[in-house]
């Protein structure tokens, strides 16, 4: 027989009084009340002399073994010992326990204690306050408990929650929906709490912090007491048992975990494996209740403890029915300052660090695509459209694009009681934890990683996912999901559950308005960490209070889909930007294309504009090692952020970069001047070569551009020579461009290289020897805006050498040509066995960073030093020296002359097969590394370049996500000039393209 089977003691008040008053001196002269106080299975007695004066008196249950009465006392002993506590616990008045007969003789313990004076918890009215108090008070009692050990803890008891196993021989007590529930819990506590038991911290604990063991006075917890219950057991119970209470008197029960659960946390830290148990440890003291109740109601009917909570019980354990345990872990985790996904940081790097494959069967960065919003601001929800009008509204919104649903958006579509919080029933389930991609209906979906299907379900209902895909994927040691909704039904026949899907596998194909739970068509895409303990659907949208949580559960799906981040963010559209340009800006800046591009950020060789669309750039060289590069970021940043100022003090990093710079020149060019652009370079190279040969007769090639400024436009025959020019100035003096294709001379004349020598020479001689003083000759190896035209074999050697016999200075302009673009070498005039006297670098040296310079010999430097400063307020500042370095390092660390080479090589053979093929339109492949032209006729006719086909191929292939331009004295000739990181599935791509193009036209 135990304490539970027997009789709590029968006591007549009048004859118990007067045993007190005989027993207790302090009570013999007293009058005093005895009321009777709610107990189980003693009789408690609130003993009464006036407000202030209160005692309580405990008669044990006959049954109740000594041994365990004194263990409680010690207990209180040591709990009262902590100062913070001493106050919590009633004071122990008898000096030992005493013994009274009660009306049927049996001899029961009596006890002798302070009352706290106070409100139950039960019959308060709680507030975060009082809550967060109880979370404390918990806290600081388990700590306190953890220095205690006693014999008569060590038992096995009912009403201990890490223990339910017991409950099943009474599953009989319950049916329906109320079995399924404890049952249930039963479950959850096997998997849980048993099997995680021996990972538990154990102590004593309280082992009853139920609602009327709580006091609460002035808003906060000022006693607890009983501990009748008291055994060895997880630390963490006391917790948890103390929640099924309180949760039971909370409409929001997040805010009851968080104040309590949170508060329990901060002084006495709850560990992993104490968070995994403490969601069932709550249910299964829930459970323990209700069993209790079912038993002992039958037993003891009067008892109205026995069911007073069990009413309550049921609410509670119905509602965290609802919640999913794994859910409920994350939550506490969050509570407690924890990753609600453990080792999430990790998962998120490991997952970032894969290599995806498309989910269509085309890259989604190729495609032009909107936002679709279904926020508050929603143009498509603003009439309040049916889920059917919507479809509609959607189809016409989108025209040809694909749409693109955002990723935590707050929604306005989900309506139905099924979204409302479980653990705040004033909240709603409304943030999107997918991307939603609106596409035609049946287009195929591929799986973007190896992985199995864990989850193949028919979500039916209105306004649900309807055919769902979940697939796992295993990395490393931890799992991920990816879940795909709104499918056809076709992918419910042809997968199977636990079927392995390799990369690039078909998943399933989108679903139409009818079958895919009544939406526009759609590919919900999710990721998870987790699948929680669904089975055959997970959630797509969550709580924002909870979103810390969701994003964890649930990251960004543009991890995989890799969607450019300035597509989510831009709030500029195209026509705006334009419009607002030719307002503010001169007009006469050019704007590529016939539908101008609006771009909104780019990496490497991609560009990626306001449609979230990639674009792979060919033309854009001054991003020489790549858009964005990181390492020349940082490079600008932390000089930037150390020291920038001016040539006029000492710093190191000018030398630095000096001398490595210069030493890619031939040995006799070591000398450097810093300006910021190529125009300045040229210009300050004018100067110095005019002041070294007091000379200013400038000799330069048909078709040269060499920078925007006064004296470089009067050196440019590119653009004197153009709408808006005023012609040669009768200082500059022109030679022919040696033009192989519709030159004076080409190459049909076996001797066309000569020919332009030769009548080169004879110009020079005649202009210089007698007529004109020489300052200098201006040239590019390969004529940039000439076509890209390479100077032939052995032109330039005669030429250079006679220019310098007319005293002439020889000036090679190498701000397009120069930094190994040219693949064999690292500056283009090494090609041709010539050592320059001076040499122009800009546009790629600082990867658009504006830094440009002038190296020539120290002779030439000297003569320059007349007296005159050089002072330029930026030119090789420290920062432009840094990022100037960092250039060069990107460049040797990458190899990047070496990949100039070859992918130029392969890109040359590549075009040259094309133009094999279509000897029609493709007279000439001219370049050198990734420095190319492709010189565009008509008709095969050599004489006939083809403009408008050029200018037609460059808007096609933007279309196709390909950038070029057109340049050359016709504009027939399309530019090739792509960052230098450029690779061979580049040239693959772009050649297919220009092949399509020309096929077409062929075919016309
Ligand atoms: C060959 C050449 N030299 C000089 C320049 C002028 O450089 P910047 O535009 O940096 O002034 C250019 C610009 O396109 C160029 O192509």
């Amino acid at each position: 027989m135990s304490v539970f089977n027997e009789q709590p003691p029968l006591i007549n008040v009048k004859k118990f009084s007067l045993w007190l008053k005989n027993n207790y001196p302090f009570l013999k002269t007293k009058n005093f009340k005895l009321l009777r106080l709610n107990s189980e299975r003693d009789i408690n007695f609130l003993i009464k002399f006036n407000e202030n004066k209160k005692y309580v008196v405990k008669i044990s249950n006959p049954k109740e073994s000594l041994k365990q009465l004194e263990y409680q006392d010690l207990l209180i002993q040591h709990l009262r010992s902590n100062r913070q506590l001493k106050e919590i616990y009633p004071k122990i008045l008898h000096k030992k326990i005493l013994f009274y007969e009660d009306n049927k003789n049996r001899v029961c313990a009596v006890r002798l204690l302070t009352y706290i004076n106070g409100n139950m918890y039960a019959k308060s009215k709680i507030n975060t306050s009082i809550e967060k108090s109880l979370g404390k008070l918990l806290a600081i009692q388990s700590k306190q408990l953890n220095s205690f050990m006693h014999s008569q803890a060590m038992r096995i008891f009912d009403w201990d929650p890490s223990n339910i196993i017991w409950v099943k021989k009474f599953l009989s007590l319950f049916s329906g929906f109320k079995k399924d529930v404890i049952i249930e819990s039963i479950k959850q506590h096997e998997l849980f709490v048993q099997k995680n038991k021996k990972n538990l911290k154990h102590s004593v604990t309280h082992g009853d912090p139920n609602d009327y063991n709580i006091v609460v006075k002035n808003e906060k917890i000022v006693g607890l007491i009983d501990f009748g219950d008291s055994i060895y057991a997880p630390s963490i119970n006391d917790l948890a048992i103390a929640l099924s209470y309180s949760l039971t008197q909370s409409q929001n029960l997040f805010d009851t975990l968080n104040n309590i659960v949170g508060s329990y946390n901060k002084i006495y830290p709850i560990n992993d494996d104490e968070i995994y148990s403490l969601f069932s440890l709550i249910k299964s003291r829930l459970v323990i209740t209700l069993v209790m109740a079912a038993k002992q109601r039958k037993k003891y009917p009067d008892n109205r403890y026995l069911s007073i909570s069990e009413k309550n019980a049921w609410l509670l354990i119905f509602k965290l029915n609802k919640i999913d345990p794994y859910f409920f872990i994350a939550v506490i985790r969050s509570i407690c300052n924890k990753e609600p996904i453990g080792n999430f940081s990790q998962r998120l790097d490991l997952l970032k660090s894969q290599k995806f494959g498309n989910i269509f069967d085309f890259d989604l960065n190729d495609v032009n695509k909107k936002i679709v919003n279904f926020d508050k601001s929603s143009i498509l929800l603003k009439s309040n459209p049916s889920n059917f009008r919507l479809n509609n509204l959607v189809k016409k919104f989108l025209k040809n694009d694909i749409g693109i649903g955002l990723y935590k958006e707050k929604r306005k579509v989900y309506k139905s009681n099924h979204y409302i919080s479980s653990l705040n029933p004033s909240k709603r389930r409304d943030i999107h934890l997918g991307i939603d991609i609106f596409i035609d209906e049946t287009t195929p979906i591929r799986a973007p990683l190896n992985g199995k299907v864990v989850i193949l379900h028919n979500n039916d209902f209105k306004y649900d996912y309807g055919p769902t895909v979940i697939l796992e994927h295993k990395i490393s040691t931890y799992k991920f999901y990816t879940l795909y909704g709104h499918l056809s039904k076709k992918c419910l026949k042809k997968l199977k559950v636990g079927q392995s899907i390799n990369k690039g596998d078909w998943i399933g194909e989108i679903g139409g308005y009818n079958v895919n739970g009544n939406w526009p068509p759609h590919l919900h895409f999710q990721i998870m960490t987790s699948l929680l303990s669904e089975v055959d659907n997970f959630p797509g949208v969550g709580e924002e209070y909870l979103l810390k949580i969701w994003e964890q559960i649930s990251p960004d799906p543009n991890i995989i889909l890799k969607i450019p981040k300035t597509f989510f963010t831009n709030k500029s559209k195209i026509l705006n930007v334009l419009s607002k340009r030719k307002k503010n800006i001169g007009l006469n800046l050019s704007i590529s294309y016939e539908k101008p591009l609006h771009m909104l950020e780019a990496k490497d060789q991609y560009f990626y504009d306001e449609n979230g669309r990639k674009y792979l750039d060919c033309v854009n060289n001054i991003s020489h090692v790549g858009h964005s590069n990181s390492y020349v970021h940082e490079a600008l940043v932390n000089q930037n952020l150390k020291l920038n100022t001016n040539t006029r003090y000492l710093y190191d990093i000018i030398n630095e970069y000096s001398e490595r710079i210069l030493k890619t020149f031939p040995k006799k060019l070591n000398r450097i001047f810093f300006v910021c652009t190529g125009s300045e370079a040229n210009d300050l190279a004018l100067r110095i070569a005019n002041n070294y040969t007091k000379a200013n007769h400038i000799l330069v090639m048909d078709n040269a551009y060499h920078g925007h400024t006064n004296s470089l436009i009067d050196i440019s025959p590119y653009k004197f020579n153009s709408k808006g020019g005023e012609g040669k100035k009768d200082n500059i003096h022109i030679l022919r461009m040696p033009d192989e294709i519709r030159g004076k001379w080409n190459a049909k004349n076996s001797k066309w290289i000569n020919n332009y020598t030769n009548e080169a020479l004879e110009f020079i001689n005649e202009m210089f020897l007698k007529k004109y003083s020489l300052s200098s000759f201006f040239f590019e190896s390969i004529l940039g805006c000439g076509g890209q035209v390479v100077l032939p074999k052995g032109y330039l050697k005669k030429i250079v050498k006679l220019v310098r016999k007319n005293n002439g200075l020889c000036i090679a302009d190498e701000v397009q040509t120069g930094f190994g673009r040219v693949g064999n070498y690292f500056w283009a005039f090494e090609e041709h066995g010539i050592v320059p006297d001076i040499v122009t670098l800009g546009k790629p040296m600082g990867n658009g960073h504006p830094i440009a310079a002038v190296v020539t010999t120290e002779k030439i430097a000297k003569s320059f030093n007349n007296g005159m400063e050089y002072f330029n307020s930026f030119g090789g500042n420290p920062v432009s020296c840094a990022v100037g370095n960092a250039v060069l390092d990107v460049i040797q660390n990458k190899n990047l002359q070496k990949n100039a080479k070859n992918v130029g090589n392969y890109f040359i053979n590549k075009l040259q097969k094309i133009k094999k093929k279509f000897p029609k339109y493709i007279s000439k492949i001219s370049g050198r590394g990734l420095f190319i032209g492709i010189d565009l006729i008509e008709n095969s006719n050599f004489d006939l370049p083809n403009q408008k086909l050029a200018t037609k191929l460059i808007n096609t292939l933007r279309l196709k996500g390909i950038l070029l331009s057109t340049d050359g004295p016709y504009n027939n000739v399309i530019k090739i000039k792509p960052p230098l990181v450029f690779n061979k599935d580049n040239v693959d791509y772009v050649c297919s393209e220009i092949n399509n193009f020309l096929l077409h036209e062929n075919k016309k």
